[in-house]
């Protein structure tokens, strides 16, 4: 059992599949989170009244981010963990890089990579003042390789996401602060909604995964309490394909 008693994260995407999940999992190991979405609360959160905090907002607003920081150093005391879970996949609007409409192409940098700089530079600080702690950002195997339907905002965004998390692992292991990445591969959410009308794309897409299925938010949920946990300790500044062997494949 992993053990997150008396620990407090920050979670992003909480309104999200995979965010909601790992926001849930924390809470049923012991941690007090603060969860924070655009979106509101999309089911029951277990635990105490005093062990969570749903708050609405926009990560590409940084006066926002900030303030929803400080509120859960109000509530919970401190913060211990950073799980950049939040991103947006624009199927219509993102495109190749050569026809994008350059405007979509900024915001979606903005939700996929610059809210990591607005979460993680009003955390940082947090986890200083508590002698270290543990950041995991999602990024996606879509940034591992081309795709003749391209998203090449997300893609290059993605990518960023694991640079960014690389620099800070470096420039914070001092601190004893550990940033690690998580690619999820094609996952069960609300983001992958068009399998619901399209049971078959679905059923193709398990098919070319090694393992024969599509992920789901409890796989995305358990490597990232991995890497936020102490069973993680000597990790830091690398990658985790949480994927069912897709990349392997030649
Ligand atoms: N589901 C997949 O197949 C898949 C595959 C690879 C990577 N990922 C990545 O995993 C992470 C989690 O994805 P998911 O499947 O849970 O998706 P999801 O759509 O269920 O959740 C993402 C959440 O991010 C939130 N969000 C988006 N923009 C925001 C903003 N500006 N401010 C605050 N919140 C915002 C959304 O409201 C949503 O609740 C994302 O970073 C995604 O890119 C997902």
């Amino acid at each position: 059992m992993l053990d997150f008693a008396d620990k407090v994260a920050f979670v992003t995407g909480a309104g999200g599949g995979m965010g909601f999940r790992i926001a849930c999992d924390l809470i049923n190991h012991g941690a007090r989170v603060m969860m924070f979405d655009i979106k509101p609360r999309p089911g029951e959160i277990p635990g105490s009244s005093e062990q969570s905090f749903y708050l609405q907002g926009d990560l590409t607003d940084e006066p926002a981010v900030a303030a929803a920081v400080k509120k859960a150093v109000e509530l919970f005391g401190g913060i211990d963990y950073l799980a950049n879970v939040a991103g947006a996949l624009w199927f219509e609007r993102d495109k190749s890089a050569l026809e994008i409409d350059l405007d979509a192409w900024d915001q979606v940098m903005a939700i996929n990579l610059k809210s990591m700089v607005h979460t993680a530079r009003n955390v940082v600080p947090h986890l200083r003042k508590r002698g270290g702690g543990a950041m995991v950002h999602f990024s996606s195997t879509q940034c591992l390789r081309g795709d003749p339907a391209p998203q090449d905002a997300y893609q290059a965004a993605k990518a960023g996401v694991v640079a960014f998390s690389k620099s800070l692992a470096i420039q914070l292991a001092g601190d004893k602060i550990r940033s690690n990445v998580i690619y999820p591969g094609p996952s069960e959410s609300p983001m992958q909604d068009r399998w619901q009308a399209n049971p078959d794309a679905r059923a193709a897409t398990a098919r070319a995964i090694p393992l024969g299925r599509v992920g789901t938010v409890a796989d995305m949920s358990n490597a990232c309490l991995f890497l936020l946990s102490d069973r993680a300790s000597f990790i830091t500044g690398t990658e985790l394909l949480v994927d069912g062997g897709l990349l392997a494949k030649p």
